[in-house]
């Protein structure tokens, strides 16, 4: 007894030094930011919590913004200007251009108004509100045993919740989770669909260093793009009309030109998408060992296969520059994060935490009766758990992921097919025009061999029993692939355009859809078990919550990450690489201009860029004679961050967030302040390129800027 009481104290001795260390980490929620402002304040902050998220007057929070689906954005004018990355707006920007007009390649500067370009199906998503609605979330479960009951009683109260928190209002609402369950917090949202294209540099600034220098530090990337939310008469959203008026906002940002010097206060507020910082060694066993490696085998064929037809064919380069980009995003990040995660010895450092919490839990009989089999539970589902992960994250690949494109195909062609007697001739011309995204961006040759390769990557791992029936061999898919009419635009059009029972019969019988079909059944065979491991999991993860804050009383806990805004905080500052390299705070101009030299594609730069850097024809925007590109902090961040603002201590623009450092990128897991850095644009490069290189500083006049020394 006394024996495990002085270990345990001992190990809270630990953990509190480490958690001390760590002021750094943590994506923190904006309405309860109260608890952290004081933190905040030592680190030099001069905002008040209200500053940054009040319910009754204009806050920060009212100028941050959803992207699109999975970025973020700030609105930078009164009417209605927007910043974000320019890997944000790649997919939009592309969706514009075309051979002739090519504004990836030439980049796109909108002279007025007029010029300004509508994107299809792209929206800007305000946060209007935020409220816990813990207690109504739960009400009705207090005395259910059922984890599975509780979760049905849950979720009907948060339909209703999000049912009221809209009735007589055009907001969206949802109710969501944090702490696995623990919390439930209820966010409003206004939806403004009616975006248009302002301005992008060329590729060659603002994906500058493209995959070479993704996830890496030093960067130079100018990586930003500019839009513009436009409203109805009212100021509420209003679907694209050439007589809507560019939104008048609640609030705009303060853009600071003073730059950012090593350890200054910096703050970042965003949709940070998901992060895992709770779970048990053997999440992170499976991350590292098991998933990670063959998801990194399987991107590695397909972006073979994409770069080849792309260095040979320019309307291949352009149909698969979003997929290639997005393809090598993840492929990159799963390798830093594996690296990351074995340096840092991420699993050793959570299996010493569970020792302890296993003592701590052992030293008293009721924590042992509540927690006492968590950790047996978590070995006992791992293994089966990991291998139908996996199977699922290869189905995901193939079906949803392009890994096999007609797969796809089959996808939006399936409700039509499975509706009764087969649909209509309504739904079939539906489906078509639906086909018309699909087949604009693709390439037989690429996506028949791309299949090929990512079969085999599945074939060889995972078990025979999970192989689709038809498939002896990946070669195998080649003869199905000729027969098909899914990978046809003109033959499937056709079919679809005189919809009847006979052609519907057709499809169904057509090779690559027989395929689909297959990859489902061996799907649907397993979904029933893998749903019940993981609510197995996710009702252990819950508790093991619940645990760890009780281990962990004096630490303040932050929610992991799930695309709800979220604050961060942290300083500039250099780091020392894993390989003890020393990495300075920022980069330069200089940098670009040398790099160009090197002859990498991928450095490749703009004459115009280059003559602006050999006359030093800067004017206000130079530090010390030259321009400062991007900066590092460590802010903790992660995907869903980009775009995010970087603010300085009185919360102006001080950059655009875009990336993390390749030694760091395992924080999605475990954060380590001396190595973690996020990578953010600084925005005098930003107001550089608009006014000096694009000649667009007349959008400039309509920016606020501060005025502080
Ligand atoms: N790594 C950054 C993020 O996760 C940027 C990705 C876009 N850039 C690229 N070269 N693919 O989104
Ligand atoms: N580039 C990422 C994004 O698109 C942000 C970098 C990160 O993952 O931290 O969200």
């Amino acid at each position: 007894m006394n024996t495990n009481r002085n270990a345990f104290i001992l190990g809270t001795l630990l953990l509190a030094s480490t958690a001390a260390a760590r002021a750094d980490e943590g994506q923190w929620i904006p309405m309860l930011i109260g608890k952290n402002i004081e933190q905040m304040q030592q680190m030099g902050s001069r905002l008040s919590a209200e500053d940054i998220y009040s319910a009754n007057k204009a806050s920060l929070k009212d100028a941050v913004v959803i992207f699109g689906g999975g970025c973020t954005g700030e609105v930078v004018s009164d009417k209605g200007l927007l910043l974000t990355n320019y890997h944000c707006g790649h997919s939009a920007i592309q969706s514009l251009s075309s051979v002739e007009h090519d504004y990836l390649t030439d980049g796109y500067w909108a002279k007025d108004m007029q010029g300004e370009l509508p994107v299809e199906g792209l929206s800007v998503t305000f946060l209007i509100e935020m409220q816990d609605v813990t207690a109504q979330v739960l009400n009705g479960t207090e005395n259910v045993q059922s984890e599975s009951r509780a979760s049905e009683i849950r979720t009907a109260n948060m339909v209703q919740l999000e049912k009221s928190a809209t009735e007589g209002n055009h907001y969206k609402a949802m109710v969501e989770s944090f702490f696995s369950d623990n919390q439930f917090i209820l966010f409003v949202y206004e939806v403004f669909t009616d975006i248009r294209l302002v301005g992008a540099p060329p590729a060659t600034i603002g994906k500058f260093g493209g995959d070479t220098d993704n996830w890496v530090w030093p960067r130079q990337t100018g990586d930003f793009s500019i839009f513009r939310i436009y409203a109805g008469d009212d100021n509420k959203p209003a679907k694209y009309s050439a007589d809507n008026k560019p939104y008048k906002p609640r609030k705009h940002l303060t853009i600071s030109t003073r730059g950012v010097d090593d350890g200054d206060f910096t703050m970042v507020m965003g949709y940070p998408g998901s992060t895992r910082e709770y779970e048990p060694s053997y999440y992170v066993d499976m991350i590292t060992n098991r998933i990670n490696p063959k998801m990194i085998d399987l991107r590695t064929a397909k972006l073979d296969v994409m770069n080849k037809y792309q260095q040979q064919d320019a309307a291949v380069r352009i149909k698969y520059n979003y997929k290639n980009a997005n393809t090598s995003n993840a492929w990159k990040k799963w390798q830093g994060e594996s690296i990351g995660l074995k340096n840092f010895d991420a699993i050793g450092k959570k299996k010493a935490y569970e020792a302890e919490f296993e003592r701590w839990v052992n030293a008293d009989e009721a924590r042992k009766s509540r927690y006492g089999h968590i950790m047996q539970a978590y070995a006992d589902i791992y293994p089966r758990y990991t291998e139908l992960y996996l199977l699922m994250k290869y189905y995901n690949e193939i079906c949803r992921y392009g890994g096999v494109e007609t797969m796809s195909v089959a996808r939006q062609i399936a409700p039509l097919l499975n509706s009764t007697r087969h649909g209509s001739q309504e739904k079939a011309d539906s489906t078509a025009a639906a086909l018309d995204v699909f087949f604009r961006d693709y390439d037989a040759r690429v996506d028949s061999q791309m299949s090929v390769r990512v079969l085999e990557c599945f074939m060889a791992g995972t078990d025979k029993k999970y192989h689709p029936e038809d498939l002896e061999t990946a070669a195998d898919f080649a003869p199905m692939y000729g027969q098909s009419i899914l990978n046809n635009e003109t033959s499937l059009k056709a079919a679809l355009g005189k919809w009847n029972k006979r052609r519907a019969r057709k499809i169904m019988s057509d090779p690559l859809f027989v395929l689909y079909n297959n990859l489902n059944k061996t799907i649907l065979q397993n979904s029933k078990e893998y749903a019940t491991l993981t609510d197995s999991l996710n009702a252990l993860n819950k508790l093991y919550m619940t645990a760890q804050m009780e281990f962990e009383p004096g630490r303040h806990f932050y929610p992991d990450a799930n695309f709800t805004m979220r604050v961060s905080y942290g300083t500039v500052s250099g780091y020392t690489g894993n390989n003890g390299t020393r990495y300075d705070y920022y980069t330069t101009l200089d940098q670009v201009v040398e790099k160009s030299r090197t002859g990498n594609p991928d450095y490749e730069i703009p004459q115009r860029l280059a003559e602006l850097q050999a006359s030093k024809d800067y004017g206000s925007y130079a530090t010390d004679g030259s321009i400062r590109t991007c900066f590092v902090a460590n802010n903790h961040t992660t995907g869903g961050n980009s775009g995010s603002p970087v603010l300085n201590a009185y919360g102006e623009l001080v950059g655009l967030n875009f990336d993390r450092a390749w030694d760091g990128i395992m924080s999605d897991t475990m954060f380590n302040p001396d190595i973690c850095r996020n990578i953010t644009l600084d925005i005098r490069y930003l107001l550089f390129v608009v006014d000096r290189y694009a000649g667009a500083g007349y959008l400039l006049r309509e920016m606020t800027f501060g005025n502080r020394e």
